[in-house]
Parts: structure tokens; sequence; C-alpha cells
């Protein structure tokens, strides 16, 4: 997948309230990106590099993401005794550290956090939500979702 790039049916799991979490992923994928393609001179902003806010604000939304759509997907699990329930939310934990290892990073000064944090992203949406996720919608499909 390119970075930036179209929301496609294909990546439904067509479970509602979870598809729309996912394309809020999406869309924070796709704001990076953008500000990325331009050529960014770091103008600043409250004394702070623009490029650098930017991934703060991404950061701040990839924290909230996690305690909203980690915890509804984490919910199902315990609801329907989901099989990979412990694999599962290890990589869920995993992204909650890479969020902090990249805020740390960010507070040093690394000029390339940005990028990381796209890279990180757009994996995250190939490897956790079109292979992971999708694991779990029979489950959820029999259960009534
Ligand atoms: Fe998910
Ligand atoms: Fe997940």
């Amino acid at each position: 997948m390119s970075s930036c790039a179209k929301w496609n049916d294909d990546y439904s799991l067509g479970i509602k309230a979870i598809d729309d979490q996912h394309k809020m992923l999406f869309e924070m994928i796709n704001k990076l990106c953008s500000v990325l393609e331009k050529d960014v001179t770091p103008r600043t902003f409250n004394g702070k590099v623009v490029l650098d806010k930017i991934t703060e604000e991404i950061l701040d939304e990839m924290s909230e993401y996690a305690s909203n759509h980690f915890f509804l997907e984490e919910s199902y699990f315990q609801e329907f005794h989901y099989e990979k329930t412990e694999e599962h939310m290890a990589q869920h934990e995993l992204f909650r550290l890479k969020i902090h290892s990249l805020r740390e990073e960010l507070e040093k000064g690394n000029e390339n956090v940005a990028f990381e944090t796209l890279s990180f992203l757009s994996n995250w949406f190939v490897r956790h939500i079109l292979h992971y996720d999708r694991e779990y919608v029979e489950c959820f499909h029999k259960h009534g979702l």
C-alpha cells in the first residue's frame, strides 16, 4: 500500500463500529502522508517546528485510538471467548509501546519521527488490520456482529 491511499471497501471487516474506527486510523495515515509529501520547511509555531506539532497531534490521536478501539475489540474478545485473545492483545500492547517510544524520540528532537510514525502506521494497517483483525471476523459474526 502506498502511504497516501484511498480507503477501499476491501479493507472493511463488515462490522460497522470497527470499520469506522479503522477508517480513523486510515485518516491519520493520510493526514501525515499529505504533510510529508509537501516540502515542509521548519517554520515554527509556538516555538515548535510545525512538522513536530503535527506529529504530536497524530501521536495524541493514536493514543486515543488505542484506548477506544483496542478497548472495543478486546471487550468483544472477552465476551465471545475469542481463542486468539492473548496474542492479539499482545499486538495491541506493541502499538501502545510504539507510541511511547515515538513520543520519546520526538522529545529528543529526532527529525525522522514523522516518517517513522507514518511507516509504522502504514505497516500496522497492512499487518494488523488486514491480518490479525480479519482473523476474528468469523468469531464475531458467529456471535451476531
Ligand atoms: Fe482493529
Ligand atoms: Fe486489533
